[in-house]
């Protein structure tokens, strides 16, 4: 049966702009490829200067919107001063978004931190969310003309977590316990050298209180600069299920408070809408044998539906900002994405407001801790030659995107 969606519903995919761009050297994941902890970015998809026919392809590809950040160290190089040309470049991308008719979707910052910020604490710090609302007030005063969304922040929870809980990204701090537990995107490899103790605990939750500081006094800063732009943040939802065991139901109600409620109870009056990144689902007292991508995470696209409603209680418009499987081979993508989007249609039929629905991811990129091995794009990447190639499962989501409908 053919499940149609609202007339207008955007469909595109997602990027980031240190996963792909290239040549970004003054951050902190930057400073730590170079301290041996994680794989080099180095030129990455090349993005930054192919980003024009890899926005072609996306036009091929039947989509209509698209999202992207910008790069904080790029923009802000220096504390306070900020470059011209980045913004100038940040300009044309807009630019040529509109001029193939996708719309974007601007995510403010995405994980990478300038080194002058890091190196001080970064949301550690006291000051970080009047640092942060001054370089979120400048990106929308830049190039708020060119884009009517902007995130502030992609999944404050997933940062501080692989941060301060499992120590596995910059900077590198582990909560003793967390070694037993994994923890999203991380990776299996532990860092090895990470500082290990309770205090990163502490660390953690106030960097999750000063993240929610950030994102608010971003939203009011932007709102002074540019009151009709619209302003959410994206935020990971794991959903957490459990079995008919009343014990197991209570242990995913915490969870599930604390992943992704406590965040949202604090941000949720700032926001104008909220982007969803769903790729996890997981069952307290499960027993199942569950099908694996090639992450190791459950194969349970279809319960984007789930992740849906939990943030549609805020009544607020949604997006799902992303959602996608690392699949080398692509003998999964196109079932997923199917699942996926029926998932997000049902969770529409049952008063969720979604606007649209970005594919993570539209390259091939680097995926952080795990580097360049993971393979989440609609279109393949050779990084010897900077070739790319549609997958086939991009054709599956192009008669998606074309005809705003998914066959059950
Ligand atoms: C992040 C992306 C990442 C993707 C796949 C999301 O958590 O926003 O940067 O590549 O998941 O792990």
């Amino acid at each position: 049966m053919k499940k149609t969606f609202p007339e207008g519903f955007y469909w595109g995919s997602a990027t980031a702009s240190y996963q792909v761009e290239g040549g970004i050297e003054n951050t902190d994941w930057a400073q730590a490829a170079r301290e041996g902890r994680v794989p080099e970015c180095g030129v990455a998809c090349e993005h930054f200067t192919r980003y024009e026919a890899d926005f072609d392809l996306a036009k091929e590809l039947g989509h209509t919107a698209h999202r992207l950040s910008v790069e904080w160290a790029r923009i802000e190089p220096v504390p306070g001063e900020f470059d011209s040309q980045a913004i100038a470049h940040y300009r044309r991308v807009l630019e040529a978004l509109h001029a193939r008719k996708l719309k974007p979707y601007v995510t403010i910052w995405h994980f990478t931190q300038p080194l002058w910020f890091s190196e001080k604490g970064g949301f550690e710090q006291k000051n970080a969310p009047q640092i942060f609302a001054r370089y979120s007030a400048h990106v929308v005063r830049e190039l708020g003309d060119l884009c009517d969304h902007f995130s502030t922040m992609n999944e404050p929870n997933v940062f501080a977590s692989n941060g301060w809980l499992r120590g596995s990204w910059p900077p590198f701090k582990r909560f003793a316990i967390t070694d037993m537990v994994s923890i999203t995107n991380s990776g299996k490899m532990l860092d090895s050298k990470a500082s290990k103790g309770f205090k990163p605990l502490f660390l953690y939750f106030r960097v999750m209180k000063n993240l929610a500081l950030a994102h608010n006094a971003a939203y009011h800063a932007i709102k002074k600069v540019s009151p009709q732009t619209e302003v959410s943040f994206v935020h990971h939802v794991i959903v957490f299920d459990a079995n008919w065991n009343p014990f197991n139901k209570i242990k995913a109600w915490i969870a599930n408070y604390m992943w992704t409620y406590k965040f949202l109870n604090r941000t949720k009056n700032c926001c104008d809408s909220l982007g969803l990144n769903y790729y996890f689902y997981t069952q307290f007292g499960d027993k199942r044998v569950w099908r694996k991508t090639d992450m190791d995470w459950n194969f349970a696209p279809e319960k984007i539906e789930v992740a849906l409603l939990m943030l549609a209680k805020t009544k607020l418009p949604l997006f799902v900002s992303e959602g996608g499987v690392a699949d080398a081979v692509d003998s999964m993508r196109a079932e997923y994405i199917k699942l996926q989007v029926l998932g997000t249609w049902r969770a529409i039929q049952q008063g969720a407001d979604v606007r649209g629905h970005m594919y993570w991811s539209l390259l091939d990129n680097y995926e952080w801790a795990l580097g360049f091995g993971m393979r989440f794009g609609l279109i393949a990447v050779d990084y010897e030659n900077q070739v790319r190639t549609p997958r086939p499962s991009a054709y599956v989501y192009k008669q998606i995107c074309e005809s705003n409908a998914v066959v059950e």
